[in-house]
This record gives structure tokens, C-alpha cells and sequence, in this order.
């Protein structure tokens, strides 16, 4: 396969020294990028801020904002033969950004927020991708039924769903436990494990489900 993967958080600047954003780690991402290029995969790694250093034999595309990560996608996703979308892109991001540091002056200040773009939600619809689509879902509730409505919204073939109301897994950690939900309703729960061992099964399972999608 030739991958693209997206990981870790995007920042969206409110003035020259702030900004919005999350506590993705990105280390799920950097490691199924990992998994990939050690079972012989081509990968293109498009990465937020992360403090964590690149796997070895992946080109890696560093980004900041979701709109940066949205036009780095929409550039490097023709030729990719599967996409991992696992970045917590911002939803959304300060409708102005202060050209100078913002001084404070009164008690309460209101920041006005607008969406930022949809990239896996872009993948079909806007760029045409007709690859293997993979999506991740982190919710607090009603895991598998937001995660199979994802599913089908954002056209995608395979969503791996995370409860990240559990804690020490997801967001930040070092291990997740997580649900693959496919077309027609099929789930495969896998058990909690480190995000290097699951990472490695991820790869397993998309590299077989992609090459009965698309027969070589
Ligand atoms: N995602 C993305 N671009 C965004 C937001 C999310 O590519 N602007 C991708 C994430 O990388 C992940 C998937 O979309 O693979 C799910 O993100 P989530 O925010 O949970 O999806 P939404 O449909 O926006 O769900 P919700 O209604 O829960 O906000």
C-alpha cells in the first residue's frame, strides 16, 4: 500500500503566542506509521506538534493548523493507494487571529470560533479518493452507533472507535482499546493493548480488508 496517515493535534492561533488545541499525543498515529513501514508499506506521515520523534523510512509532512493539514491531504492523497485518518483536528479555530498579543483589560473575554475544514469529511465528496478510507471515532458515548453513523457519512470503509470516557487509554496514553465497525454493521472489538502491539494488528487488518476492497 502506499499510506498517508494523519496524526497528533492541530493549533489554532488566537494572537501571536496563543493558541487553540488538544491533548492529542499523536503517538497512535506515529505508530501505526511505524507498524506500516516495518511491514513494507510506503507511508506519508502528515503530523500536528508532536514531541515525539518520526519513525524511521516515513516521509514525514509537519503541519500546524487543520486548515495547513486539510490542503497537505488534499495535495498528497492522489497516488495513495489507503488513508488513516487519526489527527484530533481542531473542530474549530478563532474566527480572527490578533495580529499582536492580546492584552488583557476586562474580566471576561469572549473569543467568537468558526469550523474549521472537515478533512476526512472531504476525502469523497471534495478530492474524489476512491482508496481504502479508514476514520477514527472518539467518543464518550454510544461508541459503536456514532461510530457506524461516521461510517457511512463520511464514506468511509473502516472506522476505529475509541471510548475516550475510560481512562489510561486514548487521548494521551500510552495503550487504547479499541472497536473496528465495517459496512453492514460487522464489529471487531480488540482488547486493550499498547498502541505499538495494536497499531501492528490495525496494520494487519487494514492491509487485508484494503487488498479484498481492491484486488491486485
Ligand atoms: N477529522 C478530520 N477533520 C476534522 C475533524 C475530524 O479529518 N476537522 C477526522 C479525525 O481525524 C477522525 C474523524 O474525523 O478520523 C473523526 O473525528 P470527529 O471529530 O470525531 O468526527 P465528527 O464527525 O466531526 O464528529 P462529531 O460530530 O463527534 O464532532
Amino acid at each position: 500500500m502506499r499510506l498517508l496517515i494523519t496524526a497528533g493535534p492541530t493549533r489554532e492561533p488566537i494572537d501571536p503566542v496563543r493558541f487553540l488545541s488538544n491533548r492529542s499525543s499523536g503517538r497512535m498515529g506515529y505508530a501505526l506509521a511505524e507498524a506500516a513501514s516495518k511491514a513494507g508499506h510506503e507511508v506519508l506521515l502528515i503530523s500536528g506538534p508532536v514531541s515525539i520523534l518520526p519513525p524511521a523510512n516515513v516521509e514525514l509532512i509537519r503541519v500546524e493548523t487543520a486548515r495547513e493539514m486539510f490542503d497537505a491531504v488534499r495535495i498528497h492523497l492522489p497516488g495513495c493507494t489507503a488513508a488513516i485518518f487519526s489527527a484530533a483536528v481542531a473542530d474549530y479555530r478563532p474566527a480572527h487571529t490578533a495580529s499582536q498579543k492580546i492584552k488583557k483589560s476586562a474580566t471576561t473575554l469572549t473569543l467568537e470560533l468558526e469550523r474549521t475544514e472537515d478533512i476526512l469529511g472531504s476525502v469523497r465528496s471534495h478530492f474524489a479518493f476512491t482508496g481504502f478510507l479508514v476514520g477514527f471515532a472518539a467518543e464518550t458515548e454510544n461508541l459503536i452507533a456514532h461510530a457506524q453513523d461516521k461510517l457511512s457519512r463520511k464514506g468511509c470503509d473502516l472506522i476505529i472507535a475509541n471510548d475516550v470516557s475510560q481512562p489510561g487509554i486514548g487521548f494521551d496514553s500510552a495503550e487504547n482499546e479499541v472497536t473496528l465497525c465495517l459496512p453492514g454493521g460487522q464489529t471487531i472489538p480488540l482488547p486493550r493493548q499498547s498502541k505499538t502491539t495494536l497499531a501492528r494488528e490495525l496494520i494487519a487488518h487494514i492491509s487485508r480488508l484494503s487488498s479484498l476492497k481492491s484486488p491486485k
